[in-house]
């Protein structure tokens, strides 16, 4: 079948090298996708929010299958613009519903879900303009530090960690008063802080049934020894060591279940990724965030980690057969690590000449997935604050992390940056 894949970074990257592997993608295109994903196919020239123009080269190109790589889209109903039009009605669209994806778009939405299904979570309340007093009040006596949530989708941008109440005070007022994320901060959640270790776990559902496809633990800060700024995520390891049958077994029953069962229940439709953010509070998983989506450079771990075909497994979640597919991973560790623009995750400049992303894919066991990267004439150059990752597989994580870091060393841009201590707490 012909596959179209909406986005432009490292997990779309990854996706169009897993999807062009399946012996059940004759084309791939991928809208707008970089010099990367153009290695396993069909770049267009289309944003991620054209849903006219992706209709029209779907239905040029004989589309059966779109994946869709980030939640905008989804958040703005891809989804049901394809579902609802009689011409594209046939294409099976991976994402959830504009109503099931406000489980990413809307941190409102996602804690009132949670708290009716009885999900563990962090405890919180929201607030308006409409109680903006109260939600003072509330700060003033809450501990510390305290979360605050923009409720829509801020780029990433929406949490704050408060570690004084006036941070909070502060915060809240720029947020509600000063409208500093627009829309997505009229209304403010604010909650209790976890602390912990935070890992990710990646479901495929029908909306019914679903299958667990991998899990990562991501390292967010920009600075070795997590310190700095929060970034995108600065590299991954799959398996991750403490996430053992045990406690993937408490994640299943406590978090992923009722999850479906509640989409199920509330009648949403949801036929894509889950992407659970959570916290490992002393052996015990809580929700942090849902995305819609697969995480970014997570995929870049999990798809490399899972053996089996990926696009069966997509089909299968359209023709309820999901629930009959095995899902088997490589016995392998997996680390990718994601080299940065200088200066990212601040200001940072693009268009330099990137070298040597061939030399590093001559080593064993790499994969280099790009992610800011455009061309410029034939060369490759920086597009973006994460430029590339590199993949790698081992015997056990440090070795991955190792041959990761073998194959960074090929590659060169000005100002390159990575972290050379992914994986340091599992010696
Ligand atoms: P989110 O956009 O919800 O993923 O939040 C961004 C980041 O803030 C998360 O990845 C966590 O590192 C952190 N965070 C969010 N909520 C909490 C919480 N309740 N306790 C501790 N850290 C949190
Ligand atoms: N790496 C975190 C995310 O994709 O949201």
């Amino acid at each position: 079948m012909n596959i179209l894949l909406i986005g432009a970074g490292g997990r779309e990257h990854a996706l169009a090298w897993k999807v062009a592997n399946s012996h059940q993608c004759d084309q791939l295109f991928i809208a707008p996708g970089n010099p990367g994903t153009a290695l396993f196919g069909t770049n267009l020239p289309i944003k991620v929010g054209d849903f006219d123009a992706l209709k029209t080269a779907a239905l040029t190109n004989n589309i059966e299958m779109i994946i869709v790589g980030p939640e905008d889209p989804l958040v703005k109903g891809i989804y049901d613009f394809f579902a609802q039009d009689a011409a594209t009605q046939h294409i099976n669209v991976i994402g959830p519903s504009a109503e099931a994806a406000q489980l990413e778009g809307s941190k409102a939405f996602s804690k009132h879900f949670m708290q009716r299904h009885q999900i563990p979570t962090a405890g919180y309340a929201e607030f308006t303009l409409e109680n903006y007093e109260q939600g003072k009040e509330y700060i003033a006596k809450h501990t510390l530090p305290v979360v605050l949530k923009a409720d829509g989708l801020a780029a990433g941008k929406g949490v704050i960690i408060a570690f004084t109440h006036q941070e909070a005070m502060d915060s809240f007022e720029e947020m509600i008063l000063n409208k500093q994320f627009g829309d997505a901060s009229a209304k403010v959640v604010i909650e209790e802080f976890l602390t912990g270790i935070e890992v990710s776990v990646f479901a495929l559902t029908d909306g019914k049934n679903y299958k667990i496809i991998g899990h990562a633990k991501d390292y967010k800060r920009i600075g070795e020894g997590d310190t700095g700024l929060n970034t995108g995520g600065m590299g991954c390891v799959s398996p991750v060591p403490f996430m053992d049958d045990a406690f993937m077994q408490k994640v299943e029953e406590r978090i992923v279940k009722p999850t479906i069962h509640g989409i199920h229940q509330e009648g949403m439709t949801y036929k894509g990724f889950v992407f659970f953010g959570l916290m490992n509070q002393g052996g015990d998983p809580y929700v942090i965030e849902y995305n819609c989506r697969l995480g970014d450079p997570e995929t870049e771990v999990i798809l490399p980690r899972l053996q089996t075909d990926l696009v069966s497994l997509l089909a299968a979640a359209d023709n309820g057969t999901l629930e009959d597919v095995n899902i088997e991973y490589h016995n392998a560790s997996f680390a990718t690590v994601m080299a940065v623009s200088g200066g990212y995750p601040g200001a940072y400049k693009n268009n330099f000449i990137i070298t040597g992303i061939e030399q590093a894919k001559a080593l064993p066991d790499i994969h280099v997935f790009q992610a800011g990267t455009s061309f410029h004439e034939d060369a490759v150059v920086t597009s973006g604050g994460r430029v590339l990752t590199v993949t790698a597989k081992g015997t056990n994580l440090q070795e991955a992390v190792s041959k990761a870091k073998d194959g960074l060393s090929k590659i060169h841009f000005e100002g390159m940056y990575f972290r050379k201590d992914i994986g340091f707490e599992f010696p």
